[in-house]
């Protein structure tokens, strides 16, 4: 019975939608409307500026770190992991905003910075390297979650390689359309970072 209120309790955390929230609540606007449309930490930098952008990134890290963190405190009924994979299931599919969340790139990060620390920072480098040298935040966030499944292979954690490897999949499948936009020269580079 823990296994089942945990995961409820990782998939409603991962659920709240923080740039809805930021962006309702401090500047009466919806962030879905504007940008890309996604309810992301990357679209509230572009819609609401930097200080919007740092806080909702934020929240969506943490809340992917709190379900690893929980889960690994309450219950040895279950693997952390699980809870954070359904953290992310949270954030891409909240139940608090019919369905239509993020990419997977915050929480899944946060989960990392739950269980493997290290990981989550040899990533960040990766990202931030990518993002110096590309000028896209969405081929970072997939070029560090390639990084992350080939990191993993080496750590000789099944269940962390296996999740990874789902959390790998999510980034790419959720930045479909990002895809076919850097493929047709029409995504946007971080020039509004600066804002
Ligand atoms: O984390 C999402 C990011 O990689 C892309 O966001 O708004 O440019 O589609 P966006």
């Amino acid at each position: 019975m823990d296994q089942v209120w945990i995961i409820l309790v990782a998939y409603i955390l991962g659920s709240i939608p923080s740039g809805l929230i930021v962006g309702k609540a401090f500047y009466g606007i919806d962030i879905r409307d504007h940008g890309s449309g996604n309810l992301g930490g990357t679209n509230t930098f572009r819609t609401l500026g930097k200080k919007a952008g740092i806080v909702v990134t934020l929240a969506d890290i943490l809340k992917g770190t709190l379900a690893v963190v929980l889960a690994a405190s309450l219950t040895p009924d279950i693997h952390e992991l699980i809870a954070g994979v359904f953290a992310v299931i949270g954030h891409m599919f909240p139940i608090f905003a019919k369905f239509k969340g993020g990419k997977a790139v915050a929480t899944s990060a946060g989960v990392l910075l739950g269980y493997a620390p290290f990981i989550f920072l040899l990533l960040l480098f990766v990202f931030l390297g990518s993002l110096k040298w590309t000028k896209f935040v969405s081929l970072s966030s997939i070029i560090a979650a390639g990084s992350a499944f080939i990191v993993s292979l080496f750590t000789r954690d099944l269940p962390l390689i296996i999740v990874i490897g789902i959390l790998a999949i999510f980034v790419v499948y959720r930045h479909r359309a990002n895809i076919q936009r850097i493929k047709s020269g029409t995504e946007p580079k971080i020039s509004w970072m600066g804002k």
